[in-house]
């Protein structure tokens, strides 16, 4: 079967926690969003718009690779095999990344809220969650894109290992605490404060060195104000970090605070579907 015009798109996701410490085999909390990547298809020519801003934490690139794999599976096969297009947009992503941990194309590729962790090489384990509960309303801020990719930002965290394994394994080992307490809240098991977690996964995330000056600053910010923000993928360190995930209980002052700061606020809708066809012309 050979299909030639359709569109597929793709969602870009946030890391709620795990970002760095999945690369080793911890579990990561990530969901897709309500910004996607579409590719377009017409006599035999690809086209792709995306609204998911590029480099800055929200799994455009996976997305990309997802959309372009479902592309070709659907050409082929008139049909989405969800299994192989997640492995081929992880092939996809090694490529370009090196050393992926898999997460960001499996919750491009499957949607709604992913409980993820990498084995090995070959066993990437993941749970789609049934969630009991809605998380409070979480908006995102986009620090800029950083100078540094993902794969650099890697291996900033690769060389900490080598110089200090005592110290990153108790790191990643605490991150994963973090985690699991999200799963526990999305599940309705417990109901641990989400400023609480968001600002120690922030801390964890910062003595790993992926976050910048000015982005911790912009963090400080706003928990000096009674909220809390944490970096969402890679982070970046010398300048911009790429988006920061902001919780507030009083959604107004956050809204004050980013207008008097001349700072964009996006409300971000998530658990959205994973990729799919939008309709053939
Ligand atoms: O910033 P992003 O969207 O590329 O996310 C990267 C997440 C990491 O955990 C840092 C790397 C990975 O492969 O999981």
């Amino acid at each position: 079967m050979i299909k030639k015009g359709f569109s597929i798109s793709a969602p870009g996701k946030i890391i709620l926690s795990g970002e760095h410490a999945v690369v080793y085999g911890y579990p990561a909390l990530v969901s897709a969003v309500n910004k996607r990547l579409t590719v377009i298809s017409q006599n035999s020519r690809f086209e792709i718009n995306s609204e998911i801003p590029i480099g800055s934490g929200m799994g455009s690139s996976a997305a990309c690779a997802v959309a372009k794999s479902a592309a070709k599976t659907y050409m082929k096969t008139g049909g989405l095999n969800l299994e192989k297009i997640n492995n081929l947009a992880y092939k996809m992503e090694k490529r370009h990344h090196g050393n992926p941990s898999g997460a960001d194309n499996t919750i491009s590729t499957y949607g709604g809220y992913l409980w993820y962790r990498k084995e090995s090489e070959s066993v990437r384990l993941f749970s789609s969650l049934r969630i009991k509960r809605k998380l409070p309303e979480i908006y995102i801020l986009d620090t800029g894109r950083p100078e540094e990719s993902t794969k650099e930002m890697v291996d900033i965290v690769r060389n900490l290992c080598l110089k200090r394994p005592k110290l990153t394994e108790q790191t990643f080992k605490e991150i994963e605490e973090i985690t699991r307490f999200f799963l526990k809240y999305l599940m309705g098991e417990e109901n641990p404060s989400i400023r609480e977690l968001f600002k120690t996964d922030q801390k964890l995330l910062e003595s790993l060195g992926v976050v910048s000056s000015t982005t911790k600053k912009l963090v400080r910010q706003i928990e000096n104000m009674g909220g809390a923000a944490k970096i969402s993928g890679a982070g970046g360190w010398k300048k911009a970090s790429g988006i920061v995930l902001v919780y507030h209980e009083d959604t107004q002052k956050l809204k004050d605070f980013t207008n008097d700061n001349n700072i964009d606020l996006m409300a971000v809708g998530i658990g959205e579907e994973g990729v799919k066809i939008n309709g053939e012309n």
